[in-house]
């Protein structure tokens, strides 16, 4: 078994709005294995992000809280970190990546300085450019030493998104948060970016959770999957297995619409509905209302995870031991 890094235990992120409570994470587990990449999917609106902002304590608004779980960074519980030491983890053991470079960089500063100053906010000025040079040459981009003095108005998506990684990876981090990193990019930047994302986390044995919409990217770059839907994980596994015997059904509609998407099919509208409001979440199986094998125990209980195959799990009644023999009326 590699060695465990980010441990994610039942945690529960919520956000209070005019209209209630949202559960934007509601009881999520997951592990990231040094030098891993896992891939976080699902439709928008389900809570990936808010993972993301949990572990490192960020989020969008001052109006999320984490109200329950344990959130463990190679065995150091995080959550009891103060706000200090969080900010050291910060840039150090963990870096995030924004689908939006624009809005990460700042206009009017020379991005090489940018990419200097997450360096010397952690280890000081001195060898502070250094560094930053050698960041911008390993994420790929041309002529550093020029670069550096650029700004961001002058460089291509495709670039800004490099100088934003280099910015993540300049301190080295253990993990690498990449929330929709290419998808504000066309497709042929995307390859790039992904193709770098793969090799950062080669040559600097640093792991990878990345969130995505896409399944075909975490197809490309991850060995491990977890599926999330309405702030929870329905379904984790090695990505192989989960992508060619998918046990739930929300994993099999989101596939079944990935392929029918590349296959340039006239698309049809394989699953139906939306997610639901995380602030009024359906009881029972969150899912229940879009699924086509619906049972009447899907309406009562919420299903737990249960095991597939070794390390392959799916929170669906389907697959309950006492099922076998055919779904109940
Ligand atoms: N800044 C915010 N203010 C209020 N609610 C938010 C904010 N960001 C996200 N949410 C809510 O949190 C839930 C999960 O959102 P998010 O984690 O962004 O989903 P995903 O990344 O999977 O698209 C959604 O219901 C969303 O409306
Ligand atoms: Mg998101």
């Amino acid at each position: 078994m590699p060695e465990s890094l980010l441990e994610i235990e039942d945690l529960h992120t919520h956000i209070a709005t005019p209209r209630g409570i949202v559960r934007a994470v509601d009881g999520v587990s997951l592990s990231v294995a040094r030098g891993a990449a896992v891939g976080l999917v699902g439709e928008s609106g389900s809570g990936k992000s808010m993972t993301g902002f949990s572990v490192l304590r960020l989020f969008p608004t001052a109006r999320a809280r984490i109200v329950r779980g344990r959130i463990r960074l190679a065995s150091r519980d995080l959550l009891a970190l103060d706000d200090e030491a969080m900010r050291r983890v910060r840039g150090g053991e963990i870096a995030m990546v924004f689908q939006d470079p624009a809005t990460f960089l700042n206009p009017v500063l020379p991005v090489g300085r940018q990419v200097a100053e997450a360096y010397a906010m952690r280890h000081g000025w001195p060898r502070a450019r250094e560094h930053a040079i050698e960041a911008l040459a390993l994420v790929g981009l041309p002529d550093p030493d020029r670069l550096y003095h650029r700004f961001p108005h002058e460089l291509s998506g495709g670039m800004r998104q490099r100088v934003v990684i280099a910015m993540a990876t300049v301190c080295r981090p253990l993990l690498l948060i990449a929330d929709e990193p290419t998808t504000a990019l066309d497709v042929t930047i995307q390859a790039q970016i992904l193709d770098l994302l793969a090799r950062l986390r080669r040559e600097l044995g640093m792991a990878l959770l990345l969130i995505t919409h896409d399944l075909g990217i975490v197809a490309e770059v991850c060995e491990t999957v977890a599926v999330m839907y309405a702030g929870r994980i329905v379904e984790s596994g090695p990505a192989d297995r989960v992508f060619a015997a998918p046990g739930h059904p929300y994993t099999q509609g989101l596939l079944a619409s990935a392929l029918s998407v590349e296959e340039t099919r006239p698309i049809t509208r394989v699953m139906e509905g939306t997610v639901p409001d995380l602030a009024a979440l359906p009881a029972g199986c969150r899912f229940h209302p879009r699924c086509p094998f619906v049972m009447d125990r899907c309406r009562a209980d919420d299903p737990p995870d249960l095991t597939l195959a070794p390390g392959h799990v799916a929170a669906c009644w389907l697959h309950d031991a006492a099922m076998a023999g055919g779904p109940a009326r």
